[in-house]
């Protein structure tokens, strides 16, 4: 219902300049190209091996939570499948491979001290190791939203402070038992997402409604908590180590409606400072947007509290957090048209009014897959530039960028991909010519897999996966190809052999297509040959041999 319909002149000018100037680039050498994955998401193997419950397996295991109430019991059997899926990204000529370590599968209840399970540390040593033998650089997230379900039992989950220090063992264990060879460290993924649908909304695992006090505690305690363990590795791991932390972030681009309205400007600014600003502010400049501390400070007041549902940090903790990045981990997918619209105190606390803002979509943006997701590549190379402005021109690595699809067929020519990706890595070649100082990025997923609550009807992978076989086979889709010449090329090089690519990718997986058609086919008469024939064979000389019997002692 929030659709509208843009003048789009102005865009289509800018997009002439832009292309003029800027399209079919290389990028510097060095520059790291990857796709990435996380474990709740693909792994299965949910209770195998001592691995302890996440807040995602009690979760799912509930009814009326998720998509057809699936979960991500076996998803795609990543936990037995690392060697074939390190085929696929030597297949793809990645450099790195961006994967999660579930939290529960080392310390299955969260607490150190408790237990700490040798076979999870094996699986993930096994699979770094795998990883580097095959010359793909590993960056793990230590956070892709799987919290021991203990902690969330016991103490509340990202609610309580206590998370901190176990969160804190847990980080340390990591770079002890892998931080030999590990050198690019994420503390939390998507935090956003871990507090708004998940203390918030109620939408993902805990599934909590604390709506308008729930999600600003939990991002507060999580960004504590990724201040803790920068400083961990800063004192005691990074001269041995020499290796990277810092959080990868969320945001869509917010663009005013409006240009010539100063609200809309205003408004779609603290769409993007409710976003990313939340994290990334006290991180690069040590506290809260201004602009969030007032909005929610005023609706609070209004509200008749005594203080802001917005936390605030003391003034050590404001030093001790600023500067708590050596990378940031830039997740982006979308853009919204932002109008400013007050909202009344009165309706009650709600992260979402505090912002004072809608959301509005371009009806003519393609949206092949989620319903979320809309392809906007112009708005990829704004936020980067907003980020350079903002935060001092930090060191970027883009940790997910992609897009989904519906479809539940074997449908492999993904061509809607392939316009994204084009779309959204020509931007980001536009704002490297900006001088926004990016140095990898990461294509969001290398698999189809569970997409949280819903379930496995969004499928985000280059590959696609039959989650009706129990193997859970893999195939490529055309974007699979695309991608790869897109790394040997390292960019575009020009218009007439990018558009070969894109021809080549689509005849390829065509031909994957009816193969894969012809399966039933094939299935059918492998069970000729080797049921039927020698069953009917078998049969025969059975009766012969009878009616020998029979003649001959008619015979007699
Ligand atoms: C999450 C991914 C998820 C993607 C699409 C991202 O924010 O980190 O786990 O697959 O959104 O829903």
């Amino acid at each position: 219902k929030n659709k509208i319909r843009i003048p789009t002149m102005e865009w289509s000018l800018c997009y002439v300049l832009y292309c003029h100037q800027c399209m079919y680039l290389l990028l510097p050498l060095g520059f790291l190209w990857g796709v990435g994955s996380s474990a709740y998401q693909t792994e299965g193997a949910w209770d195998k091996d001592g691995k302890g419950p996440s807040i995602w397996d009690a979760f799912t295991h509930k009814k009326g939570k998720v998509f057809m109430n699936e979960t991500a019991d076996s998803s795609c059997e990543g936990y037995y499948k690392v060697k074939d899926d390190i085929q696929l990204l030597k297949e793809l000529k990645v450099n790195h491979y961006l994967l999660s370590i579930s939290w529960p599968r080392i310390m299955p209840t969260g607490i150190k001290k408790e237990q700490v399970n040798e076979k999870g540390i094996k699986f993930y040593n096994d699979t770094i190791n795998s990883l580097l033998e095959n010359k793909i650089i590993p960056i793990v997230t230590l956070y892709h939203w799987d919290l021991p379900q203990v902690l969330q039992e016991k103490y509340g989950g990202w609610q309580n402070i206590s998370m901190i220090s176990y969160f804190n063992d847990y980080a340390n264990l990591c770079f002890e038992k892998f931080g030999d060879r590990v050198k690019y460290w994420i503390t939390f993924n998507n935090p956003w997402a871990v507090a708004e649908e998940g203390y918030e909304t109620g939408e993902h695992a805990p599934g909590l409604k604390l709506s308008g006090i729930g999600a600003y505690k939990a991002a507060h305690h999580i960004i504590k908590t990724h201040a803790k363990v920068w400083h961990s590795y800063n004192k005691t791991w990074r001269s041995k180590q020499q290796g990277m932390v810092g959080i990868s972030l969320t945001s869509a681009w917010g663009e005013p409606v409006d240009l010539t309205s100063q609200k809309d400007i205003e408004a779609a600014e603290r769409y993007v400072q409710f976003y990313l600003g939340w994290f990334a502010n006290p991180i690069y400049s040590g506290d809260y947007p201004e602009v969030m501390k007032n909005y929610v400070g005023r609706k609070s007041a209004q509200q008749g509290l005594g203080m802001s549902r917005l936390p605030t940090f003391s003034v050590q903790e404001k030093s001790y957090i600023k500067g708590t990045s050596d990378f940031l981990g830039l997740s982006h997918f979308t853009t919204r048209y932002i109008i400013q619209k007050n909202y009344s105190a009165l309706k009650g606390p709600s992260y979402h009014t505090d912002r004072d803002l809608v959301e509005l979509v371009d009806p003519k943006w393609p949206d092949p897959g989620s319903k979320w997701l809309y392809s906007v590549p112009w708005g990829f190379r704004r936020l980067l530039n907003f980020i350079k402005t903002q935060y001092g021109n930090p060191l970027i690595y883009v940790t997910e960028n992609g897009v989904s699809e519906k479809l539940q067929c074997i449908q492999l020519c993904d061509e809607w991909r392939i316009e994204y990706l084009k779309g959204y890595i020509n931007e980001l070649l536009k704002a490297i010519n900006d001088g926004v100082n990016v140095k990898g990025y990461t294509v969001w997923s290398l698999l189809d897999k569970f997409e949280w609550n819903k379930g496995y009807s969004e499928r985000f992978g280059l590959y696609h996966v039959d989650f009706k076989k129990g193997n859970k086979p893999r195939y490529p889709k055309a974007s699979v190809h695309y991608y790869k010449m897109i790394i040997s090329a390292n960019g575009f090089p020009n218009p007439r052999e990018v558009k070969s690519w894109h021809q080549k990718a689509i005849e390829t997986c065509s031909i994957t297509n009816q193969l894969l058609a012809a399966d039933p086919l094939t299935t059918h008469m492998e069970m000729v040959t080797e049921i039927v024939v020698p069953t009917v064979f078998t049969l025969c000389i059975l009766i012969s041999a009878i009616l020998l019997m029979f003649l001959l002692r008619k015979h007699n």
